[in-house]
């Protein structure tokens, strides 16, 4: 069921979200900052929940960013297990409500071993899956996505003249995916941190105050209608 105000006629077919504010949340109430990501987990599986509820083929979410490990170490191991708990003890769910969990973002060294593999793991599990796309970016930078996409066309001698978009996202992580028609950013920070350069050129931007640990699918449902409420020109001219 379609919730009310939505208009089931022109939902966005991807809908990205940048989930952040989890620090402020805990610290505003005087826990520690991984609280604040633990916290999130509700607000991601409500999420996911209202983008089924909605018909959204694509839902892609930032987890953690090229950047992010420029943290203190405590945090960044509190979030490498953090996610590889959810991998391990959410994945049936997900599998059972259909949907297919992809990845974007570089596997270096730094990603630990458990956790690439729980993240292989959930990708082949849910391979089959048509209802959704649910991609986790991890160890996700935008800019690293083009360098990566550009090493790609050089190891392959692709010349010059043979150059173009299409080429260039043919190498991105994820080339079948196709771009977010809404981005969403919670705790009211204004700016893109490193997410989708390539991708969100056209996108429509929903900047929202809530902090990620308090989101649910009512705030998605909500940027929808902002986004429902948006006119798209891709540079042209309306007639
Ligand atoms: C987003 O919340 C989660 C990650 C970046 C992993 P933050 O941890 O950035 O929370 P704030 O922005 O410090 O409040
Ligand atoms: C972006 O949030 C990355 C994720 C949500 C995973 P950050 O909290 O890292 O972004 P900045 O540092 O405020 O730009
Ligand atoms: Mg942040």
């Amino acid at each position: 069921m379609v919730p009310a105000g939505v208009d089931p006629h022109h939902l966005p077919k991807h809908v990205a979200c940048v989930m952040d504010g989890n620090g402020r949340w805990a610290t505003r109430r005087g826990l520690s900052r991984t609280d604040g990501h633990a916290a999130g987990e509700e607000a991601l599986f409500d999420t996911v929940d209202g983008a089924l509820d909605l018909g959204l083929q694509w839902l892609t979410v930032y987890a953690f960013s090229t950047e992010n490990w420029r943290r203190p170490v405590e945090e960044v191991r509190y979030l490498m297990g953090f996610n590889e708990r959810i991998l391990t003890d959410r994945r049936d769910e997900l599998h059972e409500r259909g949907v297919r969990i992809t990845f974007a973002g570089r596997r270096d060294w730094r990603v630990p071993k458990r956790l690439a593999r729980r993240m292989d793991e959930a990708r082949e599990l849910t391979a089959g899956n048509k209802r959704m796309t649910l991609t986790i970016a991890f160890n996700y930078g935008g800019r690293a996505e083009i360098v990566d996409a550009v090493r790609a066309l050089v190891d392959e001698g692709v010349p010059s003249s043979k150059i173009d978009e299409k080429a260039i996202r043919r190498r991105l992580y994820l080339p079948d995916m196709p771009d977010p028609d809404l981005v969403v950013r919670t705790s009211g920070e204004f700016r893109i941190s490193n997410f989708l350069l390539w991708e969100l050129a056209y996108s429509e931007l929903v900047f929202t105050e809530v902090l990620w640990p308090d989101f649910r699918r009512e705030d998605l449902f909500e940027a929808v209608r902002e986004f429902q409420r948006r006119e798209r020109r891709f540079g042209g001219v309306d007639t």
